[in-house]
């Protein structure tokens, strides 16, 4: 069987060969994958075991600048470690320095022009941002460069306020308010009709964020029941007709005690705030205390009965049964 020779011939120099380079390979590795760093990178792509004696170089990672003498490269050595190479090899860029823009500041927010650094621009009061207000410090290619263009405060300018039905508002002949400018509403009349309020702001102005301060006011007919006190009567504010911020007082007859407030005003949704007070026999209770906050203990004292959580729970679940029996 001379074929059959020839192979086994073969597979034994083809094991012989494999055990060689095995024995070799692992003899002569000395070290593992180079070391990392945060400023320099490797060139070309790491192997996983070098040779002693084997050298690797480096060079600056991008928005990092190689300082000039330092070495860049590192030998593997016959104990297994890599010689070492100083981090300072490379150093970060600056970006340029900026000037502050026209009505407005940049502030170095930490303290440097560095690759990764921050800023933030404000404007002075009055003016508003356009553009980027926060920067960094990017790597751009072969450069750095500030993320954004410079921004532009500018003064701030809001769009005529609302239109309204049954009012105007002054000045009427602008495209644009500027920064704290007023808009001033007012009522059309129409003679013979029922005379309208003016229910909200009659003045608003432009604001920081180029909205106006508050919503429009309306114009409308605001007219309150006539205020009758049953055992009592009024003792000022006496009207026909009770209209927006009408304001009326009461009094008890004698022996009686007035619940509620004596004073009471028409409000802007045709009602009396607060409501109408009533005149009874007895005294009312104790006004709650003004600042709840800070005296909680004896409001809660003064509000009678603690609340028992466990009658609570009680009654909950006999409500849940009732419930249920009804199903
Ligand atoms: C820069 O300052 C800002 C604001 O104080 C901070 O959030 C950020 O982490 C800082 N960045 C660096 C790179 O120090
Ligand atoms: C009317 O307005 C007052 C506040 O001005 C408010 O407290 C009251 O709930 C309003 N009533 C109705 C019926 O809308
Ligand atoms: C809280 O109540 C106590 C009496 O209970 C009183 O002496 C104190 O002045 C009150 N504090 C405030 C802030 O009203
Ligand atoms: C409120 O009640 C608690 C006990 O329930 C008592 O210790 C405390 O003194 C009371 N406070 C006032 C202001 O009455």
């Amino acid at each position: 069987m001379p074929l059959q020779h020839l192979s086994d011939d073969f597979s034994a120099q083809c094991f012989l060969v494999t055990l060689l380079v095995t024995l070799l390979s692992t003899s002569s590795d000395a070290c593992g994958k180079p070391p990392k760093f945060e400023n320099m990178q490797l060139n070309g792509s790491p192997k996983t075991s070098y040779m002693a004696g084997e050298q690797v170089q480096y060079s600056c990672r991008p928005g990092y600048r190689r300082r000039p003498s330092m070495k860049m490269s590192s030998v593997c050595a016959a104990n297994g470690q890599w010689s070492p190479i100083s981090k300072d090899a490379c150093h970060k860029k600056s970006c340029p320095r900026l000037d502050d823009p026209t009505n407005g500041q940049v502030n170095y927010v930490n303290g440097s022009l560095e690759f990764g650094t921050q800023i933030q621009y404000t404007c002075n009061s009055g003016f508003f941002l356009i553009g980027e207000g926060t920067q960094y410090c990017l790597a751009t290619g072969t450069d750095v460069e500030w993320s954004a263009e410079p921004p532009i405060c500018s003064t701030i300018l809001c769009k005529p306020p609302p239109n309204i039905i049954n009012g105007v508002f002054s000045p009427s002949n602008k495209d644009v308010f500027e920064y704290n400018e007023v808009a001033t509403y007012r009522c059309n009349q129409v003679p013979g009709q029922d005379e309208l309020s003016l229910v909200g702001k009659r003045q608003i102005y432009c604001t920081e964020n180029q909205k106006w301060s508050a919503n429009p006011p309306e114009c409308k007919v605001v007219r309150c029941p006539y205020p009758v006190i049953r055992n009592g009567r009024q003792t000022s504010g006496f009207r026909k007709k009770y209209s927006y911020r009408a304001q009326v007082t009461f009094q008890c007859n004698q022996g009686l005690f007035l619940h509620g407030s004596d004073t009471i005003m028409c409000e802007g949704n045709s009602t009396w705030q607060p409501p109408i007070p009533t005149c009874k026999s007895n005294p009312p209770p104790p006004p709650p205390t003004t600042s709840s906050t800070t005296n909680v203990s004896s409001v809660a004292n003064s509000t009678g009965a603690p609340l028992d959580f466990g009658d609570l729970k009680r009654w909950s679940i006999s409500l849940i049964m009732m419930a249920m029996l009804e199903i």
